[in-house]
C-alpha cells in the first residue's frame, strides 16, 4: 500500500461521499465511520479560495470530538492550514474555511444569519430540531463560482428530531435510492419555475467500519451488551427502535394488520352500530391542534378511527386556523362521515380550552358548532401510565388501543416522542406530542388497570457470528500524507 494516504474511504464512506445528491444522510448504526467521513468531506473544495465549509454539532462541548478529528487529520494533508481555536475555524492556504459551530438553542441559529456556506456537515442531525435544519439549508448557497453547494448529515436513531430525520431520508425511500423533491419558486416576474432537490440515505453499520473493528476487537461486544433498545438502534441501526424513545411498546406490523396481533396500526373497519364514539382533542396555531375520533367495542378495546390533525406539511407546523375554522371542520367531519354522523359523540378536551380570559373560550366557540366538550384530566404522569397500559400487549398479542392505519398523524408522531431528561416519568415536550396529548385526555376519561407489557422478541441475532461476517479483505491501512475521496457520481 501506498505510503502517501492518510485517510482513505472504507467501502460505505466511499458509497457516501461519492453522492451527488444535494443532501445525504449517513445513518444507523454507531461507530460505522461517520463522523470520520463527514470531517474529511468538508475539505473536498478547500483549494478553491473563497469555500466556506460549516460543521454543526448540537452542543459546543459534543464538537470537541469533531475538531479532534480534525487536528488529527487536517495538518497532515495540509501542512499550512491554521487552527484559530477562538474562532473555532481553519483557514487554508487558499483561503478557504472550515468552521465548526453549535447550536444549542433555536434561537442560536441567528449567529448563522447573513451567512453562506458552499457546504454544510450536521454530525448526529437526529439532536437537530426540523426548524434549525431547514434554516441552514437557506444558508447553503455559494460564496462565489466554481463551488459545489450541498449538505451531508450523519446520524444514530434516537434524539429528538428522530421523527423528521426518519422521515425525510429513511421512510422516503428505499437506502441508496435518490429521492426527488419539487419545489415551487415563485420569479419576480410572477412566474413560478419548478426546481428538483434531490436527498438519499446512506445505511452504515458497524460491521461497514472494519478498522474500527480491528482495532478494537471488543467494541461489537460492548454494544451487543446493551439494553434492547439500545442495542437494535446503536449495533443494527434499527430506526424503528431507540433508546430514549417513550412508547417502547409501539408496533406497527402491516403482515398484522388484519390479524391485529402484536401490532397497533391495523386495516380500518366498519364500526358495529352499538359502540360508543368519542373524540379528544388539543388546541393548537401556530403548533398543530389534533383531533381524534375513537370507537369503543364491547370489551372496552379503544379504537382510533379518524383525526384531524392542524400541520402544514411541515413536521411540528400549525396551519393556523382560528377556532371557529376548526370547529366548523369537526362539524362537518361529524355530519358527513359514515362512521360518525348520526352517532352520538362525546367530547373531551385539553382544559385550557375553557379558559375564557375576559372573552369567549375556545370550548364556548366550539359549543357554537355544536362541538361539546368537557374538560379533560390533565395530570401527565397518570395520563402516559394510561397509555401504556393500553399499548400493552396481552400474552396473545393484543393491545388495548388499535390505531386505524388512516390515522397518519399518530403513527407519525406518537412513536417518536421521547423521554424527558429533567423529568424522567415525562416525556419531552419540545417533540410533536399533541396527538398523544389528546389521545392522553381520551385515556383518562376512561382509566383501566394496569396490564403488564408483553414484548415481542423480534430480534434475535448472536453477535459472534456477525463479528465473523467481517471480511479481512476490507481493512484498510492508513499511512500518510493524502486524503482520498470518493469521486462524485452523478
Ligand atoms: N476511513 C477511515 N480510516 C481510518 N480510520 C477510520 C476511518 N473511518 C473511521 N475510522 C475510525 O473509526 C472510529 C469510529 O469512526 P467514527 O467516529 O467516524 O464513527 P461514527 O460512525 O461517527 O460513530 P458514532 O456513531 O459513535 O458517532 C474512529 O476512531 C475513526 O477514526
Ligand atoms: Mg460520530
Amino acid at each position: 500500500m501506498e505510503h502517501d494516504v492518510i485517510w482513505r474511504p472504507q467501502p460505505r464512506q466511499l458509497a457516501f461521499m461519492s453522492r451527488f445528491e444535494d443532501e445525504a444522510l449517513y445513518g444507523g448504526a454507531a461507530g460505522g465511520g461517520k463522523s470520520d467521513a463527514l470531517v474529511i468531506e468538508a475539505t473536498r473544495q478547500v483549494h478553491i479560495s473563497h469555500y466556506k465549509a460549516l460543521i454543526l454539532r448540537k452542543t459546543y462541548p459534543q464538537l470537541a470530538e469533531l475538531i479532534e478529528k480534525s487536528q488529527r487529520y487536517y495538518p497532515l494533508a495540509f501542512p499550512e492550514a491554521r487552527y484559530n481555536a477562538s474562532e473555532h475555524a481553519w483557514r487554508f492556504p487558499s483561503g478557504a474555511k472550515i468552521i465548526f459551530g453549535s447550536m444549542q438553542h433555536t434561537g442560536d441559529k441567528l449567529r448563522y444569519q447573513g451567512q453562506a456556506y458552499d457546504m454544510i456537515a450536521f454530525d448526529e442531525l437526529t439532536h437537530f430540531t426540523y426548524e434549525e435544519y431547514v434554516y441552514l439549508q437557506s444558508r447553503n448557497r455559494p460564496n462565489g463560482p466554481g463551488t459545489r453547494c450541498y449538505m451531508r448529515s450523519t446520524a444514530n436513531p434516537g434524539g429528538i428530531g428522530h421523527g423528521w430525520v426518519k422521515e425525510r431520508f429513511i421512510t422516503a425511500a428505499e437506502p441508496m435510492k435518490t429521492i426527488w423533491e419539487s419545489v415551487q419558486v415563485r420569479m419576480p416576474s410572477g412566474q413560478t419555475m419548478t426546481k428538483y432537490r434531490s436527498r438519499i440515505f446512506v445505511p452504515s453499520s458497524v460491521f461497514d467500519n472494519a478498522i474500527l473493528l480491528q482495532n478494537d476487537p471488543d467494541y461489537l461486544t460492548k454494544l451487543a451488551a446493551m439494553p434492547e433498545a439500545e442495542r437494535k438502534a446503536l449495533l443494527y441501526g434499527d430506526w424503528d427502535s431507540y433508546s430514549g424513545q417513550y412508547f417502547t411498546e409501539w408496533r406497527d406490523k402491516p403482515e398484522h394488520y388484519n390479524d391485529r396481533q402484536w401490532t397497533h396500526v391495523i386495516e380500518p373497519f366498519e364500526i358495529p352500530a352499538g359502540w360508543r364514539i368519542y373524540r379528544s382533542f388539543d388546541w393548537g396555531y401556530n403548533k398543530p391542534f389534533s383531533c381524534g375520533w375513537w370507537a369503543v367495542d364491547h370489551d372496552g378495546v379503544v379504537y382510533r378511527i379518524l383525526e384531524l390533525y392542524g400541520c402544514t406539511g411541515t413536521p411540528n407546523e400549525g396551519v393556523r386556523w382560528n377556532a371557529p375554522q376548526v370547529f366548523e371542520e369537526i362539524h362537518r367531519i361529524e355530519t358527513e362521515h359514515q362512521w360518525l354522523k348520526g352517532k352520538s359523540i362525546t367530547g373531551v378536551a385539553d382544559p385550557a380550552i375553557f379558559a375564557s380570559d375576559g372573552g369567549e373560550s375556545i370550548a364556548e366557540t366550539a359549543s357554537k358548532y355544536r362541538v361539546y366538550f368537557s374538560p379533560g384530566d390533565h395530570q401527565r404522569i397518570p395520563g402516559w401510565m394510561q397509555m401504556h397500559y393500553r399499548l400493552a400487549f396481552d400474552g396473545n398479542g393484543f393491545p388495548m388501543m388499535y390505531v386505524f392505519k388512516n390515522c397518519k398523524a399518530f403513527i407519525r408522531t406518537v412513536p417518536t416522542l421521547i423521554y424527558d431528561e429533567h423529568k424522567v416519568e415525562d416525556l419531552d415536550t419540545e417533540g410533536e406530542d399533541h396527538v398523544a396529548d389528546e389521545a392522553r385526555y381520551f385515556c383518562m376519561s376512561r382509566p383501566i388497570k394496569p396490564r403488564r407489557a408483553q414484548i415481542p422478541d423480534a430480534f434475535e441475532t448472536n453477535p459472534m457470528r456477525l463479528f465473523l461476517d467481517v471480511k479481512k479483505e476490507d481493512v484498510q491501512y492508513t499511512a500518510r500524507p493524502r486524503i482520498e475521496f470518493g469521486e462524485v457520481k452523478s
